[in-house]
């Protein structure tokens, strides 16, 4: 970006993967507009939001975008994946099948993207405790061993959601 550009000129494409029901709906949901919806339908197709952040004082917008984890329900793969910078890739830690299916998820972004597009795995369903089946451990090796950012949130109580968009967003900018 030459120096003349407006801060508000920074748009960032950021891609929400990982199987269904993980719930990248609803933490586009919590970030976006401070919604939770406790029985959210699957997506079908594409959604995207923008959102205005701000990042060490600049204004930045996140062009957000959501697809289904089914892959019934996906449109074109690569019009999805296409000029994003940034991606979540994100489990349920109370589902230890949609961790396993991590490997699967990267090999899709390294298909179709970038190889340098700053990813974070994600864990959701943090409020889930008494039912997690992915220890906090499991998850950050497995980060560390791909060489991606680590969180776990909750879309439910909110916690760390922002913390995690704005991680992507920071590293990217
Ligand atoms: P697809 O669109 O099918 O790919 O699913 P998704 O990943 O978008 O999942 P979605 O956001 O629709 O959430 C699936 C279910 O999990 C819903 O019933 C949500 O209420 C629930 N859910 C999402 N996030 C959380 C969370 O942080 N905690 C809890 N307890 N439930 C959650
Ligand atoms: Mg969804």
């Amino acid at each position: 970006y030459s120096q003349e550009e407006k801060s508000e000129d920074y748009l960032f494409k950021i891609v929400l993967i990982g199987d269904s029901a993980v719930g990248k709906s609803n933490l586009l949901a919590r970030f976006a507009r401070g919604e939770f919806y406790l029985n959210s339908k699957s997506t079908i197709g594409v959604e995207f939001q923008t959102q205005k952040m701000d990042v060490d004082g600049k204004e930045i917008k996140a062009q957000i975008w959501d697809t289904a984890g089914q892959e019934r329900f996906r449109a074109v793969t690569s019009a999805y994946y296409r000029g994003a910078v940034g991606a979540l890739l994100v489990y349920d830690i109370s589902r230890h099948q949609t961790f396993d299916s991590i490997g699967r998820w990267l090999n899709e972004l390294h298909t179709h993207s970038d190889m340098n597009v700053v990813t974070i795995l994600i864990g959701n369903k943090s409020d889930l405790k008494d039912a997690r089946e992915v220890s906090t451990a499991e998850g950050k090796a497995l980060a560390e061993a791909q060489g991606l950012y680590f969180m776990e949130t909750s879309a439910l109580d909110s916690s760390n959601v922002a913390a995690a968009f704005q991680t992507v967003v920071r590293e990217i900018y």
